[in-house]
Parts: structure tokens; C-alpha cells; sequence
């Protein structure tokens, strides 16, 4: 089948605290949201990769910049999930949408192409699957007065990462569904497709690559890793 992708990269990067959005910081010399997408594009049966970002201008001088020629840009929204729904929006507009839709953060500079591949085959099977990881720190609840409330068994969770993959039906689907609630206080589009398509999403482990650049430091983590990974 025909698979696409999209990516999301039209956060603010409150986390990062930086005045330029982590996705056009300079890592090794390119903007770091043009890892992601250099990746995807490279994939022979990637047709097509839509990025989502908060300034047009500047996302398509990165996509020129970079010769990427399977990448269009579109005008994010307020928050993750609006800004996956309005990608798979424009997808499900064309003339012949995919059968597989791919989502990755443009925050994540490196997609095992394994990892990628065994999302899309799962997802084909089950109808939606995604990368995970094993937690390296226990997640405890605390209370309103930061006081222990409840502490997860570490080995039964996971740290859900990307890249994910759909049924593209069922991500249109869940998206068409999801509240304007759950579009603003969300984060995990497999649960959009168990809680609103019935559809269980595979699991698959990634590697340890597949982190997200969140805070300064990762920035120096993708400076190490860069170089020696996607040359
Ligand atoms: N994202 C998006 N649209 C939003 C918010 C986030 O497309 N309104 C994207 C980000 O650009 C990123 C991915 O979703 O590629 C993962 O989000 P996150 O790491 O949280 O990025 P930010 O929201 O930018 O960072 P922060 O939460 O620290 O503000
Ligand atoms: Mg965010």
C-alpha cells in the first residue's frame, strides 16, 4: 500500500526555553527539523511527507534549502494534536490519500529505518502501532501538596515514542472524532484510535535513538550523535 507521512513541527519549544523553535536550531550546520525529513524522503516507499509548522516562510526555505522534494509544508495548530489532524486533513483532501499514514515529531532528528519499517508493517496488520521504549526512571503520582500519592511498576510501563503508523482511515477517523478537549490536552494519538476506532495499536521496541530533543541538553546529545549516525 501507499504510505505518507507526517510531521508535526510547530511547537513553541517552552520546554527548550529558546527564542527559535528547537526545529530550525543549527545541528552540525541544518536546521534540526531537516534530519527527520531528509530521512523520510530517503525512504523509496515514502510518496509523500507533509510538515506541519507554525511559520510557513520559514519551514519552506528549510524544505527548499534541503532540495526535499516529497516534503509540502502546511500551517500548524495550537497544539500537537490539531497540528497532526490538520496534516492528515490535507492528506485525506487529495485526489488519492494513502492507505498507511507515518506520524513523526520533527523534534526527533533520528528514524531507524528498522523501527519505521516494522510500525508500517504493524500497522497494516492491526491498524495503528507505534515505537515504545522501557521506562528508565519509575513514574510516581503526586498529590495536590507534592506528596507521594501512587508509584507505577516500572517494568509493566512504557515511554511511548515515535515513529507511529495508521490505517490512514483510522487516524482520519479518530482525529474527525476527538473532542476539541482531547485535541487540547492530549498527546498520544494511539489512544485517539483505541478510544475512538476500537483499534489496539502494536507495540513495537525501539531503539535508543528514537529520544526526543525536549530540553538544551538534548541539543548537545544531537550534536554528539548527528554526525556518526546519519552521514
Ligand atoms: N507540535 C506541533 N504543534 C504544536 C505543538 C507541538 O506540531 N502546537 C510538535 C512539535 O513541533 C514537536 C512535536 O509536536 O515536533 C513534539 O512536541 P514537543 O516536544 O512537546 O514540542 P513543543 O511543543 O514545541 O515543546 P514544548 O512542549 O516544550 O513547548
Ligand atoms: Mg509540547
Amino acid at each position: 500500500g501507499r504510505v505518507a507521512a507526517v510531521v508535526p513541527a510547530a511547537g513553541s519549544s517552552e520546554r527548550m526555553g529558546s527564542v527559535t523553535p528547537k526545529q530550525y536550531i543549527e545541528v552540525c550546520g541544518r536546521p534540526l527539523v531537516t534530519y527527520c525529513l531528509e530521512a523520510l524522503q530517503s525512504v523509496e516507499w515514502m510518496s509523500r511527507v507533509v510538515v506541519v509548522a507554525d511559520d510557513l516562510a520559514r519551514m519552506r526555505e528549510v524544505v527548499r534549502g534541503a532540495a526535499l522534494s516529497k516534503v509540502t509544508v502546511i500551517q500548524g495548530g495550537g497544539s500537537r494534536h490539531r497540528s497532526i489532524r490538520v496534516g492528515v486533513e490535507a492528506l485525506a483532501a487529495e485526489e488519492d490519500p494513502p492507505d498507511v499514514v507515518v506520524v513523526h515529531d520533527g523534534a526527533r532528528p533520528i528514524v531507524p529505518l528498522h523501527t519505521l519499517a516494522q510500525v508500517v508493517v504493524m500497522a497494516q496488520r492491526h491498524g495503528a502501532a507505534g515505537a515504545v521504549r522501557s521506562l528508565v526512571s519509575t513514574v510516581v503520582m503526586p498529590d495536590a501538596q507534592d506528596f507521594l500519592e501512587e508509584s507505577l511498576v516500572r517494568s509493566q510501563y512504557r515511554n511511548s515514542e515515535m515513529p507511529q503508523a495508521f490505517r490512514f482511515g483510522v487516524l482520519r477517523d479518530a482525529y474527525r472524532k476527538c473532542s476539541d478537549e482531547e485535541a487540547d490536552y492530549g498527546t498520544e494519538c494511539l489512544a485517539l484510535a483505541l478510544r475512538h476506532c476500537r483499534v489496539k495499536a502494536k507495540l513495537v521496541p525501539g531503539t535508543p535513538q528514537l529520544w526526543k530533543v525536549t530540553e538544551e541538553k538534548d541539543l548537545e546529545v544531537a550534536r554528539a550523535l548527528l554526525p556518526r549516525l546519519t552521514r
